[in-house]
């Protein structure tokens, strides 16, 4: 079968792979629909190995060469016998995040923070951008008729915006800046809204912020030509916004988001740093500011992201700019997602050809 497999840093390779031979007994074989390119998967490319393991993965074993694509909806094509909640015919969202169930995390209900967590298609046997892939049962949920194979695959990048903003304890009628519009940023400006906020973005990249403009949730702004804590100030009583999403990863924003937050708000940082980055601390006790961190989602929220995505409310495929067969993968998906003048913001790839 195909498959977008990553071998190393620049080399990955839409190849023939053996297709799965059989499942287990709760087990599940699928045939993916649309799998989105993550973050991630781009990190992967530019300078991998770096979540994909180089080595045997304590969990499952698993080492690179490694088939991509954690985010992803397909169709369920055959069931092991002691599978009860999904049968052939189905059409599943991934949850992909698999774990050990013993550590101290997990023994908690806290197995996105799983010790020996692994992930499907960055260290597991399969992966979303292939013809077919064998799950567990455990980790799908099935899609309702409401919800199209496009926005399943958006559940993933969903959940994560979703955990970020219920961080930020986001209640109607409060005020939201998300700083960074790629595809959690902007999926956590549609959940914001949703839930009755009124949201702020600020981007630099002006194809983004025409993205988030054309959503309609949202008022945008330039933080490389707005003073964004000062106009937000200004705006708002003179206090700032109630909370605010750091989806960049960037140092400026995150102290643009404690200039913006108003006192006893709060600041949640989703975005992942790849360096230090450095803070006036003093902030948080003088304004008894709270900074949280956010990983993943709990691993529970898909049939409720589902069902949001199925009542119309969480318009999330509007923020889908490019549908590629697998064959383009890399011009069309990697590297335009990579290009500093690029405009894509989310890349949904289809492996059935
Ligand atoms: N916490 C988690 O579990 C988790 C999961 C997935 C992704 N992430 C992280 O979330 C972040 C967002 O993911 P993404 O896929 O949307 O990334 P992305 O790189 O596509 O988007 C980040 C955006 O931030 C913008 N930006 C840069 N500097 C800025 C500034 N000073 N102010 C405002 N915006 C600025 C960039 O122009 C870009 O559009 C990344 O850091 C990613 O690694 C975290
Ligand atoms: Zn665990």
């Amino acid at each position: 079968m195909k498959a977008a497999v990553f071998h190393a840093a620049r080399d990955i390779r839409v190849e023939d792979v053996p297709a799965p031979t059989g499942v287990g007994p709760r087990e599940v074989l699928v045939r993916p629909s649309w799998c989105g390119i993550c973050g991630t998967d781009l990190h992967e490319y530019a300078m991998g190995p770096i979540v994909t393991p180089a080595a045997p993965h304590p969990l499952n074993g698993s080492v690179i060469p490694q088939i991509l694509g954690h985010e992803f909806s397909a169709e369920v094509i055959e069931v092991g016998r002691e599978v009860t909640r999904v049968r052939a015919g189905d059409r599943i969202s991934a949850m992909p995040l698999l774990v050990d169930h013993e550590c101290y995390y997990c023994r908690r209900g806290l197995d996105h923070l799983c010790m020996k967590m692994a992930c499907v298609g960055l260290s597991y046997a399969w992966g979303g951008i292939a013809e077919l892939a064998v799950l567990p049962e455990r980790i799908l949920t099935v899609l309702p008729d409401e919800v199209s194979d496009l926005q399943g695959a958006l559940v993933e990048p969903s959940a994560v915006a979703a955990y970020g903003v219920d961080a930020g304890c986001v209640k109607p009628g409060d005020s939201v800046l998300i700083t960074g519009a790629g595809p959690i940023g902007a999926l956590a400006a549609l959940y914001a809204a949703l839930l009755g906020a009124r949201v702020f973005v600020s981007e630099p990249n002006p194809a983004r912020r025409a993205l988030i403009r054309s959503l309609g949730v949202a008022e945008v702004l330039d933080p490389s030509t707005t003073d964004v804590a000062a106009w937000l100030k200004d705006l708002l009583h003179g206090v700032g916004v109630d909370a605010v999403i750091e989806c960049s990863g960037n140092e400026r924003a995150l102290q643009t988001a404690l200039a913006s937050v108003r006192s006893a708000g709060r600041v949640v940082q989703t975005g992942l740093h790849t360096r230090p980055a450095s803070i006036d601390a003093m902030l948080l006790a003088q304004r008894d500011i709270a900074l949280i961190g956010t990983w993943c989602y709990p691993v529970t929220d898909f049939p409720r992201i589902a069902g949001l995505i199925a009542s119309g409310r969480f318009p999330v495929e509007k923020i889908v700019t490019a549908k590629i067969a697998i064959d383009h993968i890399i011009e069309r998906g990697f590297d335009a997602l990579l290009s500093p003048a690029g405009d894509q913001v989310k890349v949904l790839v289809n492996a059935r050809g």
